[in-house]
């Protein structure tokens, strides 16, 4: 990140990811997505804004911890889409087969982290579970009746995508969410941190286990790996069923992909605002 401004603008730190990639035509459709669906990222954008406001109740903490892990954590669906590549790997035999193998081992590459693969099996989930302690200690944040709808239908429609759709909206869905998470991690982490800085009394150790969820995604330019690894996923893909990215179509996912995360993050500011203004 070159500066903190920077980090503030989703579309500005996916678009620096985005130009490391080869594929002009990807490229575009990346940018037309985020710009098309300006007013979504700016929906996230002022969601995170908000969030070093002040010390939430449990409430609206817990709201918001159930409902943004319902965007992220995706092993099941990175999962389920490698099998699917691999099934079809297995119904092929020389080129085809060959690149499908690879296809579907570089998709099962982004889960390497979530997975605690290199990190003695510390997942992401249980890092997420810490940083939610941190900030909720009850168990209140798990609660299913806790999260907002639109994330919890957020949370089906990218399974589905992944799972249900055919195999290339599978992986752009893939794609496209690790460009944005990787964009929203760099956002988080400072929001977070003004956070923890200005309203908890952490120690330097609380202070590591609430962030290192997040820390752990953008440090490491983790999300911005797995992006590239999908790229190639999907470049692999095509070559063995000689198909061409419909860039239309990625175009349209992307776009839909963040509208939906507006709707998530807008539904989740107005609780938070309601919460400062008193009237709940
Ligand atoms: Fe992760
Ligand atoms: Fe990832």
């Amino acid at each position: 990140m070159s500066s903190h401004e920077d980090a503030r603008s989703l579309t500005t730190t996916a678009m620096r990811v985005a130009d490391l990639v080869t594929d002009e035509r990807l490229r575009e459709a990346l940018a037309r997505g985020f710009s098309r669906a300006g007013v979504a990222v700016e929906e996230v954008q002022r969601c995170f804004a908000l969030l070093p406001a002040k010390r939430w109740s449990e409430d609206v903490f817990a709201t918001f911890l159930h409902s943004w892990k319902a965007t992220h954590l995706k092993m099941l669906a990175i999962y389920g889409l490698s099998c699917r590549i691999q099934r079809m790997a297995l119904s092929e035999d020389g080129e085809a087969r060959e690149q499908l193998w690879i296809a579907a081992a570089r998709n099962a590459e982004t889960s390497y982290e979530d997975l605690g693969l290199d990190y003695e099996g510390v997942t992401h989930a249980a890092l997420y579970d810490d940083m939610a302690r941190s900030f909720v200690p009850s168990d209140a944040w798990q609660l299913e009746a806790n999260g907002v709808p639109a994330a919890l239908a957020f949370k089906r429609w990218v399974y589905e995508r992944m799972i249900v759709d055919d195999i290339p909206t599978g992986l752009l869905t893939n794609m496209f969410s690790e460009i944005y998470n990787h964009a929203e991690y760099s956002l988080a982490l400072g929001a977070f941190t003004e956070l923890v800085d200005a309203h908890y009394d952490f120690t330097k150790a609380e202070k590591e286990r609430a962030l290192c969820y997040i820390g752990a995604h953008v440090v490491g330019e983790t999300e911005m790996s797995h992006f590239l690894v999908v790229v190639e996923a999907l470049d692999r893909y095509n070559q063995a069923r000689g198909l061409h990215t419909d860039y239309e179509r990625a175009e349209r996912l992307f776009t839909e992909y963040l509208e939906r995360l507006g709707v998530v993050m807008g539904e989740m500011r107005l609780r938070m605002a309601s919460e400062q203004e008193g009237t709940v």
